[in-house]
């Protein structure tokens, strides 16, 4: 099977268009919603988005074209409204180009309190004003945007992204520390380069961006789905089986392969992607942290949670990213999974979500065998967690709510038919 662009690149790389004075190519870019809703928004700012000529896009490119961009109805907007979190991230190139921007609610999956404290603070910071809203936020500038000194509190992508997408084209110099530097980030910076952006980064989380007056287009293949691969690898081990991943990168996927390697899965990496498979012997449990980049990233945690209910012993799980992510687990313990999940901090260092009542360290314990359930898709990630857990169960399931997995996975029961899974869409 095939992964293509990243999810959390392909978006943000459309947005970045927004900034240029000529049209940009983006290649390698999924069939999901996110991109679809980012395709509407970008169409209702002007920004004419085509997809590429060849026979059936097989490329998957598209040609945005942002020289004509323009304010959109608030109301056209607002029928955006949670729909994805992507629109924060049109504030800075909207700025630049139209002095205002207005951005409805947020959406995306509901794993935690997901606040946008650190992009409205990012945004006043470059000189923008931020009127909230009833229907969502209105932000203008009345003037060039300035560069300025950013320290994030926490190495959030999402308040990376801001600032880059922000400081390209903003007055002087704005330095970044405490900054995430997540591939996809790095891949963001290097399209930002090729429209002509002056971006380094520095030691120990310091990005220091360069302002300029003008970006021109780009042209640009977007980094594979490290996510998606790391979903599918998951799959090959809980159901004690053998995929073989097209496009799958190993740069990207380092940190994911040795913990895939500890807990006794084998992989094999040639020019075209990886293959990934069960080693037919017992799988070992292990004590895991989730993290910011290069650490174990927490979009891998719940597809590996259904492999580690096939590893003999105790494994555990601490989230440190998002306070919410083990909502997921229920289900897989009606499935016959036996998963404990813990306040505390377990296995490791304290993280931010010690002294709160969050519910963020799991203990799995394994192997058990999973029973087919009636599932309701809850997020993006813990609802693929599901389907894995489905493909390994004994017996039918029943999965509700599958256009949540849209979002982020393209043709994924094409995908699962191919694996010979027995899909059937009620
Ligand atoms: N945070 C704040 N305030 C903010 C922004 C973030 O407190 O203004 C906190 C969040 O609540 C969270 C932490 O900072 O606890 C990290 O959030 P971050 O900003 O890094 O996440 P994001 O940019 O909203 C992206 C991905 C997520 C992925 C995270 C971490 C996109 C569209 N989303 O979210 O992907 O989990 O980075 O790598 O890029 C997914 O693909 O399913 C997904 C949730």
């Amino acid at each position: 099977m095939s992964v293509r662009g990243a999810k959390n690149l392909v978006p943000k790389a459309m947005v970045a268009a927004i900034l240029g004075s000529e049209p940009s190519v983006l290649r390698n870019v999924p069939a999901i919603r996110d991109v679809d809703v980012v395709r509407g928004l970008l169409s209702l700012h002007g920004v004419e988005v085509t997809s590429g000529p060849d026979a059936g896009n097989q490329d998957g490119e598209l040609v945005l074209d942002p020289r004509n961009v323009e304010s959109a109805h608030v109301a056209d907007i607002g029928m955006h409204a949670g729909s994805s979190r992507i629109p924060i991230l049109f504030c800075g190139p909207l700025l630049h180009r139209l002095g205002e921007a207005f951005i409805p609610d947020l959406g995306g999956c509901r794993i935690g309190d997901r606040p946008i404290n650190y992009h409205l603070d990012v945004l006043r910071s470059f000189g923008a004003v931020v009127d909230k809203l009833d229907s969502g936020i209105h932000i203008h500038t009345s003037g060039r945007l300035q560069g300025t000194k950013v320290k994030l509190p926490y190495p959030s992508v999402g308040a990376t992204e801001q600032v880059l997408l922000t400081a390209v084209c903003a007055e002087g110099v704005t330095e970044l520390s405490g900054a995430a530097i997540e591939p996809e980030i790095m891949d963001l910076i290097a399209i930002l380069q090729k429209m002509g952006a002056i971006i380094s980064v520095d030691t120990d989380r310091v990005i220091r961006i360069d302002g300029v007056e003008r970006l021109g287009g780009y042209v640009h293949r977007a980094l594979s789905d490290r996510i998606e691969t790391a979903s599918w690898a998951s799959a090959a081990l809980a159901t004690n089986g053998e995929i073989y991943v097209r496009g799958a990168t190993q740069p990207e996927m380092m940190t994911f392969l040795n913990v895939f390697r500890r807990i006794g899965g084998e992989f094999e990496i040639d020019e075209n992607g990886i293959k990934f498979s069960h080693p037919g012997y017992d799988l070992n449990s292990l004590v895991l942290e989730t993290d910011v980049h290069p650490g174990f990233m927490t979009d891998w945690q719940q597809p590996l949670v259904v492999a580690l209910t096939q590893a003999g012993g105790l494994s555990i799980i601490h989230e440190t990213v998002y306070e919410n992510r083990f909502g997921f687990t229920d289900a897989l313990r009606d499935m016959g999974a036996v998963i404990q999940v813990y306040r505390e901090c377990l296995g490791g260092t304290p993280c931010r979500f010690g002294q709160s009542n969050f519910n963020h360290s799991a203990v799995v314990s394994g192997p058990t065998k999973l029973q087919g359930g009636s599932i309701v898709v809850p997020d993006l990630r813990g609802g693929f967690s599901h389907l894995i857990a489905a493909l390994a169960a004994d017996g039918e399931s029943k999965v509700e709510g599958i256009e949540l997995i849209n979002r982020g996975y393209e043709n994924f029961m094409g995908k699962l038919g191919a694996l010979g899974a027995d899909v059937t869409l009620v």
